[in-house]
């Protein structure tokens, strides 16, 4: 009653400023309202189901069981999810993403009684492995059509090429999934509105080499935007013509075995992000790249580029991504980063770079994420870094030396510092003063002086290894317990440190569940009284 009661106002207001949208707004007709009621008796909805699934990563901001507002007797063009056309009524958008369905959805399923839907959304629910029904493809006005992570198995039914007025395609995330190379062809050869095509993690292995199934995309090259088919088994050849679709920006292409034949490109690619990772190219990095002046993305990481890093690939000024990690590429690092002054993540870790880190490196301002560990890099850090905004840095597994600078010790936003396994001396006692720190490791260096006064003062500190260093005097076990976030310490083979215990304390380490004090010089072990609740590996 009050519902109605609120509408009636609502219109007569809108009416008086809206004449005629007010005549235009119908209510839901009744067949689509009940077509959606008994479609809500037909799944369940179980938010626990959905929270254990997603224990490791849960892809939804919040799970909410929207069809819980459905009820009959209401306006089902009010109900959350759905949406009426505002002139004839009837429901052409239905969103039920995250919204901890559970069941299967048969070929008699009253959803396909929608006709008019234009956008249909079932991401991130739980359809039990069920065979994907071929009347998907009866939508004859769908536009958007996403059934991300819904747990499908199965044939893609090549009815999915009816839908020629798509314009964008999500079924990523359904590892059951498989494409056969007719419904592929006949899909990207009917669907030529085609703006977003998003296929990660479903089975495309059975269609090409031949015709190369990436060169089929052609057929959609004046609306193509974002192609992402990573971990698709996708065989074909990536040629450098893909990359000048005109209005292509993201091209997501990452662990597939592709043979790669780039050559010179003679286009204007618009490619603002580029994800090759994985794809087992080898060689040098390509000269074309550095034609992509619109990346703001490129991944390369975990391929077998084998080349030193081309000055020109630092032409790019818009990146703010650089993903070059686990290849072979080796070579100093090219001292022109003073011309990428956007880059906010930089990942060169597990190459065989050598030589000193170019001094335009440590100007970055926006630089968040840093990476170059494991290594041969050597010499030492300059005094001065300009790393306003550094949140995690890793240089572990190099040969630097020297001191580590106190502008290091002192950044505001750090919270990893990742220095183990080089050569770093001297005395670091008082100058840490980046107390937002929850990872630090200095182990496998020669660092000495009293470092652990300074320590106790790290609130947030979780991961601590300051094992093998040169570290001298005594210091009270149970001071570490003031670090009350800790749940990993090493103080392995420290051996100039005396690590000393008192009963007269209790002391709690509520947190830890490893602790390293092999070879240490510890003084009064039978005193270790300290408790340790979580505490589930000790050397
Ligand atoms: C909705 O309610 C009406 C009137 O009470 C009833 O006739 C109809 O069967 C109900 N529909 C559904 C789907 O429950
Ligand atoms: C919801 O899912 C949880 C976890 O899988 C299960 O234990 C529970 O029985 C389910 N509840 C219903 C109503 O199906
Ligand atoms: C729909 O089909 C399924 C599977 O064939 C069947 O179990 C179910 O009873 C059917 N539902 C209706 C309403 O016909
Ligand atoms: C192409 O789409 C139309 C509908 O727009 C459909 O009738 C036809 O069967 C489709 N062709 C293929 C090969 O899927
Ligand atoms: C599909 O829906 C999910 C959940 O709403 C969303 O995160 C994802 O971006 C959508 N896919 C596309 C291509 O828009
Ligand atoms: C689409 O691709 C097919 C096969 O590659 C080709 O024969 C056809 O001419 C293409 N159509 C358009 C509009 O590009
Ligand atoms: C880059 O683009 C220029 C101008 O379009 C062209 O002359 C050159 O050959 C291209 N280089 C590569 C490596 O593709
Ligand atoms: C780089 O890799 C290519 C292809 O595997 C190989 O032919 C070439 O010899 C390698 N070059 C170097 C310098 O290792
Ligand atoms: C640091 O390493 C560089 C190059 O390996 C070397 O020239 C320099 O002498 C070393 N400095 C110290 C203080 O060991
Ligand atoms: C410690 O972590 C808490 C919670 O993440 C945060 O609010 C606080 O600012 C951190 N403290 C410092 C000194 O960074
Ligand atoms: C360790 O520190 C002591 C002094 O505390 C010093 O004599 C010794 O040379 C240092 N060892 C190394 C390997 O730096
Ligand atoms: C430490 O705690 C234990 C157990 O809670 C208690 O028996 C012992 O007396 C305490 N020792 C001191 C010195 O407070």
């Amino acid at each position: 009653m009050m519902l109605v009661v609120v509408r009636v106002v609502v219109c007569v207001h809108i009416f008086m400023l809206f004449h005629f949208a007010c005549l235009a707004s119908h209510s839901c007709h009744s067949e689509e309202s009940s077509a959606l009621l008994h479609f809500k008796t037909q799944l369940i909805t179980n938010t626990t189901f959905n929270k254990d699934k997603y224990y490791y990563a849960n892809p939804c901001p919040y799970v909410y069981p929207k069809m819980r507002t459905w009820e009959n007797g209401t306006d089902c063009c009010s109900w959350m999810g759905v949406t009426c056309d505002s002139v004839s009524g009837h429901v052409i958008g239905l969103d039920l993403s995250c919204s901890a369905l559970v069941g299967i959805i048969h070929p008699n399923s009253t959803l396909f009684h929608l006709t008019h839907l234009q956008t249909l959304n079932l991401a991130h629910n739980y359809f039990y492995n069920s065979q994907l029904p071929s009347l998907f493809g009866g939508f004859m006005s769908l536009t958007h059509l996403n059934l991300s992570d819904c747990e499908f198995k199965g044939e893609i039914p090549s009815q999915i090429s009816h839908l020629s007025k798509l314009q964008s395609l999500d079924l990523s995330s359904n590892y059951g999934l498989k494409w056969k190379e007719t419904t592929w062809k006949r899909l990207l050869q009917n669907t030529t509105c085609l703006r977003e095509i998003v296929l990660d993690q479903t089975y495309m292995s059975l269609i090409g080499p031949t015709p190369n199934p990436l060169s089929l995309i052609a057929n959609l090259s004046s609306t193509l935007v974002t192609l992402s088919l990573s971990y698709t088994r996708i065989r074909g050849s990536l040629t450098s013509d893909i990359f000048c679709l005109p209005n292509l920006q993201q091209l997501i292409l990452s662990e597939n075995e592709l043979s790669v034949h780039l050559s010179e490109l003679s286009c204007i690619a618009s490619l603002s992000m580029l994800d090759l990772s994985g794809c087992g190219i080898q060689g040098p990095i390509s000269s074309s790249f550095s034609n992509l002046t619109y990346l703001t993305s490129l991944n390369l990481m975990g391929n077998q580029l084998n080349s030193s890093i081309p000055s020109s690939l630092l032409n790019l000024q818009r990146l703010t991504h650089l993903d070059l990690s686990m290849n072979e590429l080796s070579g100093q690092i090219p001292n022109v980063f003073d011309r990428l002054t956007n880059l906010q993540t930089l990942f060169l870790n597990n190459n065989n770079f050598q030589g000193k880190l170019p001094s335009s490196l440590f100007t970055l301002t926006q630089l968040s994420q840093l990476d170059c560990s494991s290594n041969q890099i050597e010499g030492p850090l300059p005094k001065q870094v300009a790393f306003s905004n550094l949140i995690e840095l890793f240089l572990e597994d190099n040969l630097l030396n020297g001191t580590i600078p106190a502008s290091i010790l002192s950044l505001k936003s750090l919270r990893v510092l990742e220095l183990s396994n080089n050569r770093f001396i001297g005395h670091i006692s008082s100058e840490i003063t980046s107390y937002s720190l929850e990872y630090l490791f200095l182990c496998g260096n020669k660092l000495q002086e009293k470092i652990l006064e300074s320590i106790f003062h790290f609130v947030n500190l979780t991961f601590l290894c300051l094992s093998s260093d040169n570290w001298s005097g005594t210091v009270h076990f149970q001071l570490f317990s003031k670090l009350q976030k800790l749940e990993y310490l090493s103080l392995s083979g420290c051996n100039s440190l005396l690590l000393e215990s008192e009963t007269s304390m209790n002391y709690t380490f509520l947190n830890l569940y490893a602790l390293q004090l092999f070879s240490n010089n510890i003084i009064g072990w039978s005193k270790f009284s300290g408790n340790f609740p979580q505490l589930e590996f000790l050397e």
